[in-house]
Parts: structure tokens; C-alpha cells; sequence
């Protein structure tokens, strides 16, 4: 693992969008794996900058999203569907059927992350995955425990999870208790990985990342069997 340290939020969010324009604009048909959550939200923004400048272009990109809640529709704010296209989607130019995120409205949850599994596999697999943290090292939604042989599956999400994301929504009760999730073994088929971590809160997690052992009790700490990890992390993430 590569560790790049930015000075803050703003930095970190600027080398990742020009790692992932330089990776768009070098690739014929560029696969990139999304994330959703606080910290790339500026990332995103400054990607839209960028396809306004005329700098890139969206038009042959593919996208797949690392999770998503189970039983909120995409109309739903809360959703990651609405966030991406809010955020994102609907800004550039991408058209319908570039985007995919998992559909956590399927009648049948298990045939929906085969399905998403193979969408991943059609597109010969991701070319770039950007990755949150979360406070118990998640990734994706693979909470603590998940074998790293995961592929994309439902989880049952933990309550401190919950509690993390209760920001978004009105109070606990609304934070949904499943998700799909893109496996552990789905994310390190990615050829090139970024892993993005922001802010204080965040460093008892990535210490525990950078200096812990690799271990399914620690679910990021599988990103040292990658061959192509980097971190970028700004300094508050590294105050402990
Ligand atoms: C969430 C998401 C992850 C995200 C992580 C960090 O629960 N499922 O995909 O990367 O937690 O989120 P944030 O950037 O808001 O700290």
C-alpha cells in the first residue's frame, strides 16, 4: 500500500479527481468503481468542474457503485442512487445504463447481487475502485467478520454503521439494518484501488490500518494483498 498524505480535505479530494481523470482520459472503455458517503462528496464536485472545463469526458466511462441500501428506492434522498445522481450522474454526461449500482428494491436480493456480480464481470472488471473507510474499517458495506471471500451479497449492517450514517437520515430508526454490498474478493478484482480517508474522526481507523495485521476483524486490512492500493489521507486523519 501506497500512503499519500494531503494537507487537507480539499487537497485529498484534488489529487483523487486528477488520479481519476488521468485513468478516463488514458483508457478506451474506463470501468470505475464508486463510493458514496462524506468524503468523496467534494471529489465529485470537482469532477463536474472538470467536465465543464472541457478536461474530461464521461461518454465511454462505465461506473458500479459499491453498495447500496436494501429497501429504499432510487426517488428515495437517502438512497445511494439518489445520492450518486445527485451528486454526480446527473451533472455530466453520462447517459442511462453507464451507472450501476446494486438494486435494493429487488424482489430477490440473492439473484440481484448475482446479477450485479456478472454485470461487473461482463465489463472485465473494475479499472479504478475508489473506496471509503469506515470507523470499523469497513468497506464497501463488509462489516467486520465478512470473509474475505466475499462476492456481492446482502449484509446486516452494525448498529455502530448505523449510527455513523444516522446523519443522513431524520434519526436511527429510518437507517435501514440491510444492505448490498460488492464482496471483500469483488473490490480486490479491481486492477487499481484508492482508498480515501478524511479527518480526525477517522484515525484510530486508519492507524489501525496502517499498523495493524491483516485480519477479517479489520476489513480494510485486506487492501495489503492488493498489489495497487493507495492511500490518500489528509493530516487530521493522521493525528493520534
Ligand atoms: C458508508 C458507506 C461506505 C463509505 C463509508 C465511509 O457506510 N457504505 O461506502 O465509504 O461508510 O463514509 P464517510 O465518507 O461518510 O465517512
Amino acid at each position: 500500500m501506497k500512503l499519500v498524505v494531503m494537507k487537507n480535505h480539499e487537497e485529498l479530494s484534488k489529487h483523487a479527481c486528477e488520479l481519476i481523470i488521468n485513468k478516463v482520459n488514458s483508457l478506451s472503455s474506463p470501468v470505475l468503481g464508486l463510493a458514496t458517503g462524506s468524503t468523496p462528496e467534494r471529489l465529485y464536485e470537482m469532477m463536474i468542474d472538470k467536465y465543464n472545463q472541457k478536461v474530461v469526458s464521461f461518454s465511454h466511462v462505465k461506473t458500479f457503485n459499491l453498495d447500496e441500501y436494501v429497501g429504499l428506492s432510487e426517488n428515495d434522498t437517502k438512497s445511494y442512487r439518489y445520492y450518486m445522481n445527485h451528486h454526480l450522474f446527473s451533472q455530466v454526461n453520462f447517459t442511462k445504463g453507464q451507472n450501476h449500482i446494486p438494486n435494493g428494491m429487488a424482489s430477490h436480493l440473492e439473484q440481484e447481487c448475482q446479477r450485479y456480480e456478472q454485470l461487473i464481470a461482463d465489463a472485465c472488471h473494475i479499472d479504478l475502485q475508489i473506496l471509503g473507510l469506515g470507523h470499523n474499517g469497513h468497506i464497501g458495506f463488509n462489516e467486520p467478520g465478512t470473509s474475505f471471500s466475499t462476492r456481492t451479497h446482502v449484509v446486516d449492517l452494525e448498529r455502530s454503521t448505523r449510527e455513523a450514517n444516522a446523519r443522513f437520515f431524520e434519526s436511527i430508526k429510518e437507517v435501514p439494518t440491510q444492505a448490498i454490498t460488492m464482496g471483500i474478493e469483488t473490490i480486490l478484482q479491481s486492477k487499481q484501488i484508492i482508498l480515501l480517508v478524511s479527518g480526525e474522526q477517522k484515525a484510530k481507523a486508519l492507524h489501525r490500518l496502517l499498523n495493524g495485521e491483516v485480519s477479517e476483524d479489520f476489513p480494510a486490512s485486506v487492501l495489503k494483498r492488493h498489489h495497487d492500493v493507495t492511500i490518500i489521507a489528509d493530516e487530521a486523519a493522521l493525528q493520534l
